[in-house]
Parts: structure tokens; C-alpha cells; sequence
């Protein structure tokens, strides 16, 4: 397999150098389970290459990387698709300028629109219709969205890129759960449909480390621009061992992985066939199963008895993340623990969020003076927090909007990461 960075690692590796410098571990695992990381775990060095450069293995790896995805432009990143989306809002939106959003992004959105203090405009519905609508109003930045997003459902990129480009706006897409799709049979990368940015959790449905991430462009953004954006918000001491992950799992999605993935896919299409799912579509990913549930929550906790550990539950869906790593015994498994909870399988309620009037620019309430208040007693007051049960990390109030007694109740309803307190803009009569 073509690895130019794991390769260059691994060469250096054997050459027992004696490490005068970072990383503290010096190649030597303190764990069994550390040991074959710590070796090829360097720091930038001329045969390792930097990953604020333009030239060397990591830049070699960039450039596969680039190709597999269907891209002009990949730049690895170890802060995840959250450092990712920072970079790319932060090179599309200007301080101060309008960015149209979808209001269930990931909370890593709206952070970075707070923090380079974006007018933010909340799409609740996206299709190109709505896209348009919104930037017929005139003067946005940018728009993001995310595809796919949690339950697998995908959007029509290429259209709401089209729309964009009519309008002049960059599209950045949140594809943190969608780094296989471009190995599978009839999908694509974001970057390869027409998105000026991407964000790609590596590590979400690869066989990739953890924190792993990339940024991708269609070619608006070129390499350099892109790595300024990503060394100015992210660590200045990447892991060379994530890196070469990254560049592994490239390696083995372009060979193996296709056949794996298409496996594991033909195992989702097989549960979603014998168990109350949410249906294959065009437009939805071929691995991700979303089971639906009477009480996700339950389901859950069930599931956990029997040693299964899904990627999240809500009121009425259990979602997995399968990924071409899955074996046939774990199908089974899976098949075997759904057909003993049946009870709890099938339709269930979901409250939808409750919409929420936006009473100041998010930045404004980031930056505002604030004070804790017991949640009953914040209705009426102005959010100055993100408050986004994880996962799947989508807010149900974020920094500027009101907060409504209809939030609370949700609040007070959802099983799991209950806040009894809330960061509350201090002085907000008049606003
Ligand atoms: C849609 C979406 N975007 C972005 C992120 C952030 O990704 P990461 O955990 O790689 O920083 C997540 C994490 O769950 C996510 O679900």
C-alpha cells in the first residue's frame, strides 16, 4: 500500500536515532498498549515533514489523500473535524460577516461563528429552495451545512453548491460522519460534489485514530491558505502518529476497504429489511443504522446490559455507527440483542426542539457580561452558552437566543445530561 508518511515514519523509526527532542515518551511505550505508537510518534523533522508545509510526507499523504476524496485540496487535521470547521469558517466568513447556517449543526459551528463574532442566520429546513431563500436577502458569507448528519441522511450537495455559486457565497459542508462515503458505490465526498469547504471526521467511520480530521476544497481554497487557517487555531505539536493513521486508513479504504464497506453496508441493508429502521434512500448513508425505538433511551440502557454500546439514543432512535471493521459475528450479535429487545422496537415520539427567538448576533452574547441562574428561573433571559445534549451535539439554544419555558420542559424531559444551571446574558432588559 502507498503510505508516503507512515512509510517515512517507520523508515526513521528503524534507524534508532536517539530522540533528542519531543515527544517526551522518546519512541518508548510506557504501556504495552502505547509501545508501536510511541515509535513512529516524531515531532517535524526533515524526513517526517511538517504539517503547516506545503512540501514533504505529510503533504505527500495530503495529496493521496486529496485524489481519493475526489478533491483539489486535503489538509490533515489532529484537532478533529471541530478544529476542521473552525478552520474553514474562519477562511470563508470575514469577522463580522453573515454566515446562513443550519440550525442542527454540530455546536463546533457555532462556536467558531461566536468567537469570529458571524451574523448568524438559522436555516431549520435545508434543501436548495431554502438555500436560495435565504441568500436572496443578499450579502452572506457563507452557508454550512452538515451531510451527512447523525441518522445518515444526506443532502443534495451538488444542487445547494450550485445555488451558492449563483449567489456567491462559499458552501462549507460538516461531512464529520462522511469520510467513507466516497469509497462507496454511488456516493461521494462534499469537496468532490462542489463544496469550497469540507470538514471530514476521519476517525468517526475509518479505521483512524481518534481526533482525526481533514479539511478539504474543490480548489476555491488552496493548501497554503488552508494550513494558515488550521496552525493558527489548531495545536502546534500535531501527533505524527494520528497523521500516519490518517494516512493508513486512505491507504486501506482505496484497496480493502471498498469491499469491506460494501459488506458491512449489505449487513445495514439486511437489518433495516428484518427491524423497524430508518429506510435506505439515495440520499442516506449505506452504513449507518438508525433503529427506531418506542424509548431510544431504554433501548439503550438494554443494550448496554448485553455488552453493546451504540453511538447514541434518543426518544425514538438508537443509532450505530457500522463501519467495514464490523465482522460478521458482530452483525450477528447486533441481530441477535435487537430480536430479544423487539419490545422496544418500532415508532416512537419525538419532541421536536422548540424554535427559539434570536435576541442577539451569537458573538455579542459570547463576549457579553454573565451570570448563573437555576434553570426554572431563566425564562425570558437571553442564552449566553451553548446547551447541546451529547450526543449528537446539536444545540438546543445557543449563545444570543431566548429562552422559553417550552426549552426548559424539553430540558427537563431528556434523560441525560440534565444542566440544573444556565450562563444567562447579565443585563439584558432592553434587548
Ligand atoms: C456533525 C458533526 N460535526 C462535527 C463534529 C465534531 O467532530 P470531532 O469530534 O471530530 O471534532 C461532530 C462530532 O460528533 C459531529 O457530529
Amino acid at each position: 500500500m502507498n503510505m508516503p508518511l507512515y512509510d517515512a515514519l517507520r523508515a526513521l523509526e528503524k534507524e534508532n536515532t536517539l530522540r533528542m527532542h519531543m515527544p517526551g515518551h522518546k519512541g518508548r511505550g510506557l504501556l504495552p498498549a502505547f509501545e508501536g505508537l510511541s515509535g513512529i510518534d516524531f515531532t517535524e523533522l526533515e524526513p517526517t515533514g511538517n504539517l503547516y508545509c506545503t512540501h514533504g510526507p505529510v503533504y505527500r499523504a495530503e495529496g493521496l489523500a486529496a485524489q481519493a476524496w475526489g478533491a483539489k485540496e486535503a489538509c490533515f487535521c489532529t484537532n478533529g473535524s471541530t478544529g476542521a470547521v473552525q478552520a474553514a469558517l474562519m477562511l470563508a466568513c470575514p469577522s463580522g460577516s453573515t454566515l446562513i447556517m443550519e440550525r442542527g449543526c454540530h455546536k463546533s459551528v457555532f462556536t467558531a461563528a461566536a468567537v469570529l463574532d458571524l451574523n448568524c442566520e438559522y436555516l431549520w429546513e435545508v434543501s436548495a429552495d431554502t438555500v436560495r431563500q435565504a441568500l436572496k436577502k443578499g450579502g452572506a458569507a457563507a452557508v454550512c451545512i452538515t451531510s451527512p448528519d447523525y441518522y445518515g441522511l444526506c443532502k443534495d450537495i451538488p444542487a445547494i453548491a450550485a445555488v451558492c455559486r449563483e449567489f456567491g457565497a462559499k458552501l462549507i459542508v460538516d461531512e464529520a460522519h462522511g469520510a467513507h462515503l466516497p469509497f462507496m458505490e454511488g456516493c461521494s465526498g462534499a469537496a468532490a460534489m462542489g463544496a469550497d469547504l469540507a470538514c471530514t471526521s476521519m476517525h468517526k467511520t475509518l479505521p483512524a485514530i481518534g481526533q482525526t480530521a481533514m479539511l478539504t476544497s474543490c480548489g476555491t481554497f488552496g493548501a497554503g491558505e488552508m494550513k494558515q487557517a488550521l496552525s493558527l487555531l489548531c495545536t502546534s505539536s500535531p501527533s505524527f502518529a494520528l497523521m500516519a493513521s490518517m494516512d493508513a486508513a486512505r491507504a486501506y479504504m482505496e484497496t480493502e476497504g471498498r469491499e469491506s464497506y460494501a459488506r458491512a453496508a449489505a449487513e445495514v441493508e439486511k437489518i433495516r429489511q428484518e427491524f423497524p429502521c430508518l429506510p435506505s434512500s439515495p440520499l442516506r448513508d449505506p452504513c449507518r443504522l438508525t433503529v427506531l425505538s418506542k424509548d431510544g433511551f431504554r433501548l439503550g440502557e438494554e443494550l448496554e446490559k448485553l455488552g453493546i454500546y451504540p453511538e447514541l439514543c434518543d426518544e425514538d432512535k438508537v443509532v450505530f455507527i457500522v463501519t467495514g471493521m464490523d465482522t460478521r459475528e458482530d452483525f450477528a450479535r447486533l441481530k441477535n440483542a435487537l430480536s430479544a429487545l423487539s419490545g422496544l422496537l418500532g415508532s416512537g415520539e419525538l419532541s421536536p426542539i422548540p424554535a427559539a427567538d434570536v435576541k442577539l448576533r451569537p458573538g455579542a452574547a459570547f463576549r457579553a457580561a454573565k451570570k448563573r441562574v437555576v434553570l426554572q428561573d431563566a425564562v425570558g433571559m437571553i442564552c449566553a452558552q451553548i446547551v447541546a445534549p451529547y450526543p449528537p451535539a446539536k444545540p438546543l439554544l445557543t449563545w444570543g437566543e431566548e429562552i422559553s419555558q417550552k426549552h426548559i420542559a424539553y430540558l427537563m424531559k431528556k434523560r441525560y445530561n440534565i444542566l440544573d444551571k444556565i450562563f444567562v446574558v447579565e443585563h439584558s432588559d432592553g434587548i
